[in-house]
């Protein structure tokens, strides 16, 4: 079973334990060719630690995860890879879902889901499905799921209104476009966190991360545990946010 959080996950309060935590799980790869193994087993000690930063997550009061774990761009690689990455999130699903919904987690899923094989579009839904009442932990997979992929389809369901006669252009601003994208009423993130020492957000939450706290750490994916994120979080404690005001300190 999942303790309970350290802390209330009280929305909109003066948190130092970020609300909601993204991270791009990268360095799978470079971790097992560091240590002579098949990129495949990179990947699959990536899901062990997701096991353990879910779990984590919860324990340091974070409300929503979101995880990077198939981009649109990743099509590029070769074949076999990317079934060894459809296999590990039919696997995860599969083992992992029972545990996820006991412990109260509930899975949202964000990326396109057209073009999938229809047996991952059944899992995905399922995990949904199954979880939707549960309410301690959020976790958002990012599968299939490319930034500008999103707002295009957010623009596009936009126009169709407006064609349609269904919406005046002007009626649409920052807010508006923003309840187009999918999901809409998860708060942005206040933490993202790339593991593998990458600076770049690689086509990730491009439009919800405009006031994010960016972490990078050094660190693999597969290396990434609970003392990892209680680092990126106290680095987080330490930013001033100021979403384009003032300092606290300068006035208001
Ligand atoms: C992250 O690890 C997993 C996915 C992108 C799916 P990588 O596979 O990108 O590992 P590196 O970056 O090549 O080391
Ligand atoms: C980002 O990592 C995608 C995921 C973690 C799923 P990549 O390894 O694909 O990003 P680039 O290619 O290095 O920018
Ligand atoms: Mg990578």
């Amino acid at each position: 079973m999942m303790p309970n959080a350290a802390a209330p996950a009280t929305e909109g309060s003066d948190r130092s334990v970020p609300l909601h935590v993204a991270i791009i799980m990268d360095g799978n790869g470079r971790w097992a060719a560091a240590r002579g193994l098949p990129r495949a087993e990179g990947h699959r000690r990536g899901v062990d630690a997701l096991r353990r930063v879910v779990r984590a997550a919860h324990e340091l009061g974070v409300l929503y995860l979101t995880i990077f774990s198939f981009s649109s761009e990743n099509w590029s690689r070769p074949a076999t890879e990317i079934g060894d990455l459809f296999g590990l999130l039919r696997r995860f699903i599969r083992n992992d879902l029972a545990t996820l919904h006991s412990d109260g987690v509930r899975v949202r899923v964000i990326g396109e889901r057209e073009g999938l094989e229809p047996d991952i579009c059944t899992l995905l839904n399922e995990a949904e499905e199954l979880t939707k009442a549960n309410t301690k932990l959020n976790l958002v997979v990012a599968f299939n799921y490319g930034s500008r992929q999103e707002i295009a389809g957010a623009a596009q369901r936009l126009a169709r209104e407006v064609a349609e006669g269904k919406r005046d252009p002007a009626s649409i601003d920052a807010d508006t476009l923003g309840r187009y994208l999918d999901a809409p009423d998860i708060p942005d993130p206040d933490l993202i966190i790339r593991t593998s020492g990458e600076l770049r957000l690689s086509n990730f939450l491009m439009w919800q991360a405009a006031y994010s706290e960016l972490v990078f750490v050094p660190i693999h994916w597969p290396d990434f545990d609970k003392a990892a994120l209680e680092s990126a979080i106290a680095e987080y404690a330490r930013r001033e946010r100021r979403f384009g005001g003032l300092a606290a300190k300068t006035g208001s």
